[in-house]
């Protein structure tokens, strides 16, 4: 074995790493080739095995959701090592660099979707917010509304329609604060083109934007699937599923991402939607102070949160620290009596809310006494963690 070491994409890497992401998932080179084109091979990290790249991951720029407030989040995606490779640890390397590395780059959060959870919850991931998939029967959607219209969205709406995506993520904690990677795979995925339609109100003002893409089940019978949905006002949301319903006469399903629940579901007549759970994602809390300060909390708290975080991966975040949140915001000193103790992984879960401190003491990933893990509930509280975006 020779000695492993984090680094850069060089030119050279490309062939063996294109056929270990083609290999890793079950895709075609072309298809690597061109899913790396627009996410740039620049955002490659590579672990070296001597010089030869064993192991990669893709890294990319975004933020996420909590409290309100956007917090810059690094997601990672692309984690690939050659199946002949497999099992030597080079996984492990990877992401044991990786974590203290986004650390030094000043990341507060990482985030993930795992195909084997053991790998990342051994770095410091876990858990922390949903993604299901919901089916509607056309039959089902009715909305009536007279206040403003649906109209198609061309490429000069973007501003705004990332504008209102902000808002109505902004409501949901876990929602991406997308990049320009995941609103490419908005706009256009796996190479199907995705429609937009706008709800604007008299004044042309947008409340609301779906994208859709019509996917065929036989001639004429098609399953409408929407690649984003945001609506920001009550009437936005009823234009949008009376807009959907006209399409009732040949579509079959309308399918779309969201949460355990999502606001369409509060504006139609009944609930007869199927939902399922896809996946968890996880989230990795990579600088304890920067992202406990950057998020939002609730103005009605006004509390300090005295923690004692156990991360032997990255030093600045181990040890004691004292959340002082007022008027909605937090400043994070160190020292404190430690009357929280969490892992890595504890905190992730409680940060975003997909689990109380309670139940993640039940779970061993935190510990302290009873009024200490109810005070620190009432500090993290928020809405159920969703995401509709995969990455
Ligand atoms: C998943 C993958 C990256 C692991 O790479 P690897 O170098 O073989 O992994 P390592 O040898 O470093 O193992 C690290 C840990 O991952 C977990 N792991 C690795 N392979 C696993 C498997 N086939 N099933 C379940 N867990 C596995 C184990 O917990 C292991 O730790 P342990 O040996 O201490 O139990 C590799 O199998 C791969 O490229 N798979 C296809 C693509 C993929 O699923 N990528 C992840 C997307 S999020």
């Amino acid at each position: 074995m020779h000695e492993r070491a984090l680094t850069d994409f060089r030119a050279g890497d490309r062939s063996a790493v294109v056929r270990n992401l083609a290999l890793a998932f079950g895709a075609t080179h072309e298809s690597i080739e061109s899913w790396m084109e627009f996410a740039g091979f620049d955002n490659l990290r590579v672990l070296r095995d001597g010089e030869r790249p064993a192991a990669c991951l893709l890294q990319i720029a975004m933020g996420q959701y909590f409290g309100g407030v956007s917090v810059p989040m690094l997601g990672v995606a692309g984690v690939a090592v050659a199946p002949e490779d497999r099992g030597r640890g080079h996984a492990r390397a990877l992401m044991h660099a990786f974590v203290p590395e986004a650390a030094a780059a000043g990341w507060p959060l990482a985030g993930l979707y795992a195909s084997t959870h053991t790998l990342y919850r051994g770095v410091g991931f876990e858990h922390a917010g949903y993604r299901f998939r919901h089916t509607i029967p056309f039959a089902q959607l009715a909305a009536r509304e007279t206040r403003g219209r649906v109209v198609p969205l061309a490429d000069d709406d973007r501003p705004e329609v990332r504008a209102c995506h902000a808002a109505f993520g902004a409501l949901h904690d876990g929602a991406l604060d997308r990049g320009p990677y995941i609103w490419h795979r908005i706009h256009k995925f796996r190479g199907v083109e995705y429609l937009g339609f706008g709800a604007r109100d008299d004044d042309g003002r947008l409340a609301g934007y779906l994208y859709l893409h019509q996917s065929q089940r036989s001639l004429g019978v098609f399953d409408i699937l929407l690649s984003d949905l945001a609506f920001t006002e009550a009437w936005a949301g009823r234009r949008l599923i009376e807009f959907l319903a006209n399409f009732a006469m040949a579509g079959v399903d309308l399918v779309f991402h969201g949460g355990p629940t999502h606001p369409l579901f509060e504006l139609l007549p009944q609930q007869r939607q199927r939902s399922e759970l896809l996946d968890s994602w996880l989230l990795r809390i990579v600088d304890v102070p920067r992202a406990l300060a950057a998020r939002g909390y609730s103005p009605a708290v006004h509390a300090d949160v005295h923690l004692d975080v156990d991360d032997p991966l990255v030093p600045a975040n181990h040890g004691r620290f004292v959340l002082r949140v007022q008027g909605g915001q937090a400043v994070v000193e160190p020292g404190g009596r430690g009357d929280l103790r969490t892992t890595a992984r504890g905190l992730a879960c409680m940060y975003s809310g997909y689990a109380t401190p309670a139940q993640a003491a039940v779970l061993g990933l935190v510990s302290g006494e009873p009024a200490v893990l109810r005070a620190a509930a009432g500090v993290f509280a928020g809405g159920t963690p969703w995401m509709s975006d995969m990455f």
